[in-house]
């Protein structure tokens, strides 16, 4: 019996070219040049189930290997950054608007279009590393009853990164032991977005983060800036174009801190509810930094769960005029598509490459894409 590393539901994810040429963003005769010249293995139908027609079928590794050939090609126009990585913070002051399905799908689409990509979870719920294939509450005794190894089990977490970083800033001893490069979760392998997964224990980043001295708030940002010369055991920023907070939807120090660290804050809110609040208290927290650290992270509203046939959402609308200049633009329908893709440990675009919803994210990536391109080849401000 063969261990699975990740609990991913892969059995459905051979794409032949019309689900993999949506999520490269090609069309099927570009791919399948792709195909031809990147040297890069393409599976046929036929390997996997015997008397299949032997038409490509694409695994999302190989579709994430393209992806870094094509850019390698220089098919896909990446600017040298003159400075990386971007680092995105998901996060608005409100439970179930989006956050999570957001940060998965943006580190899902983004990696397609060549950046690589580096998915941060630091919320105790573990969402996000569970939709990208890892159980938050599985330990290592249970594994083999899964049938899963010791790569699906969460072993550390952003926390094993920054308490390390918080005593030697701190100047005492590392106590603890210094975690090694096993933090860095790869489920879709080297060339798909990489994960630092949370579990319970990310909640001692929290406590870190009270008890450090000085500018809390601050910490983040030190430890990426600190980890590009290879100086932060586990963990190296300039290997990410790329990086992507999956924030908690409290106040908190870790979340404020990973908002200091960004350079865009992308608050997904909820268009059949109440989530306007949430933006002011957001736009106070980022007011409040710019005053104490000349820190503006720029804020981008991205519109989720969005119904046409909800009366409420004219009112909203309304709401949200005031911040009409930093709508996404485009928006994010309801789908029960995706509470399901969740129970797959996937997310969706990979589930569901030319669905609505999949199609959807990557409008919103490719707008997203354009301003990070932007923002790191212009260089300075940081
Ligand atoms: N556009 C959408 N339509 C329908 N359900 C959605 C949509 N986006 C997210 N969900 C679902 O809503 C729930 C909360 O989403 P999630 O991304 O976890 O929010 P948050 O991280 O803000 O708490 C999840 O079950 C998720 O699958
Ligand atoms: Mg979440």
């Amino acid at each position: 019996m063969a261990l699975r590393s990740t609990f991913a539901i892969t059995s459905g994810l051979q794409y032949r070219l019309r689900a993999a040429g949506a999520l490269l963003g090609v069309t099927d005769n570009t791919l399948r040049t792709y195909s031809d010249n990147a040297g890069i293995e393409v599976k046929r139908a036929s390997d996997f189930s015997p008397g299949a027609p032997p038409v490509r079928v694409f695994l999302p590794e190989t579709l994430f290997q393209l992806a870094q050939w094509r850019r390698a090609q220089g098919y896909i126009k990446i600017p040298q950054f003159a400075r990386s990585p971007i680092v995105l913070a998901i996060y608005v002051i409100k439970g179930g608007t989006g956050k999570t399905t957001t940060a998965v799908e943006l580190a899902i689409h983004l990696q397609m279009m060549g950046l690589r990509v580096a998915l941060i979870d630091i919320d105790i719920q573990g969402n996000a590393t569970q939709s990208m294939g890892y159980e938050p509450d599985l330990t290592m005794d249970e594994a083999t009853a899964y049938e899963v190894n010791a790569d699906a089990i969460v072993q550390d977490t952003f926390a094993s990164i920054m308490l390390p970083f918080l005593d030697r800033s701190r100047g005492s001893l590392a106590l603890r032991a210094e975690v090694g490069e096993g933090v860095i979760k790869k489920p879709f392998g080297e060339h798909g977005p990489h994960l630092i997964p949370a579990d319970t224990f990310i909640g001692d980043l929290e406590q870190g983060l009270a008890l450090a001295k000085g500018q809390r708030e601050l910490y983040i940002r030190q430890m990426i800036e600190a980890s590009k010369d290879g100086s932060v055991p586990g963990f190296n920023a300039s290997n990410y174009d790329v990086i992507l907070f999956d924030c908690p939807p409290n106040v908190s120090f870790t979340s404020t801190a990973a908002m200091a660290a960004a350079d865009i804050v992308v608050s997904p809110i909820r268009l059949d509810a109440f989530s306007v609040k949430g933006l002011t208290k957001v736009m106070n927290e980022i007011t409040a930094m710019d005053e104490a650290y000349k820190l503006r992270p720029q804020l981008v509203i991205l519109p989720t769960h969005y119904s046409p046939h909800l009366a409420r959402i004219g009112r909203m609308q309304s709401q949200l005029n005031k911040y009409r200049d930093m709508l996404a633009p485009n928006v994010i329908s309801t789908s029960e598509e995706f509470p399901k893709s969740l129970e797959n440990y996937l997310p969706l675009s990979l589930q569901k490459p030319t669905s609505t919803p999949a199609s959807e994210y990557r409008m919103f990536a490719e707008f997203m894409f354009k301003k990070i391109v932007d923002l790191g080849s212009k260089g300075g401000g940081k």
